[in-house]
């Protein structure tokens, strides 16, 4: 049975870690002012928000499976430059004409088979667009997130990534048990 979420609780855990985070994404996508984003696995929209202010005129396409986290998103954050859609990044359907930088972050460790979101999101981005991937290191203590056998080591995400056609172009451990890859999209 799934259980209710506690999306104000999420809403604060991205908060807290936010400065640990954002600041690395904002650097490694290189992101400026008008660009368009993809969250994927957006959640109760913290992250989206704080881009979404620092890219003004641009946009965030904020995805997410649970409707829940999307309402709560849309109440905290009501900005026309987030928008949300509902869905599965195992079956995105979103293309795009351009290379999109794209978050996803503090994710996989929530999917069954995270290798088929990696493929989908392999087929969903152009060449050139540059995916951050953020997660909690299995090798850590475990003080801090999810449990230790949730984990996914960043040797599997690195896999993973390059047999859906990206190359792997920095990796970087960061405070409380976190490590971030940036990886992007080559051309088929
Ligand atoms: C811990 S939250 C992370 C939120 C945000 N990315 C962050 O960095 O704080 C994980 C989110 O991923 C979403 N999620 C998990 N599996 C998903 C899937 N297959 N497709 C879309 N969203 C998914 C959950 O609903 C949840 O909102």
């Amino acid at each position: 049975m799934r259980t209710e979420t506690d999306w104000e609780a999420v809403h604060q855990r991205q908060t807290d870690r936010a400065q640990e985070v954002l600041g690395w994404c904002w650097r490694l996508l290189a992101l400026d002012r008008g660009d368009t984003v993809l969250d994927l696995g957006c959640g109760p929209g913290y992250p989206a928000a704080w881009i979404a202010e620092r890219i003004e005129p641009g946009a965030v396409i904020a995805v997410d499976r649970d409707s829940g986290a999307l309402t709560y998103l849309r109440c905290q954050h009501p900005t026309p430059s987030i928008v949300t859609m509902l869905g599965d990044i195992r079956y995105l359907p979103l293309r795009f004409d351009g290379p999109i930088p794209t978050l996803l972050t503090f994710v996989l460790h929530h999917i069954d088979r995270p290798v088929d979101a990696i493929e989908s999101i392999g087929t969903a981005l152009p060449a050139g667009s540059p995916v951050i991937i953020a997660e909690y290191r299995p090798s850590a203590a475990g003080d801090v997130g999810p449990p230790l056998d949730r984990r996914i080591s960043s040797a599997a995400i690195r896999r993973w990534l390059r047999r859906a056609g990206f190359t792997v172009e920095h990796e970087r451990p960061l405070p409380n048990e976190k490590v971030v890859i940036l990886a992007r999209r080559c051309s088929s």
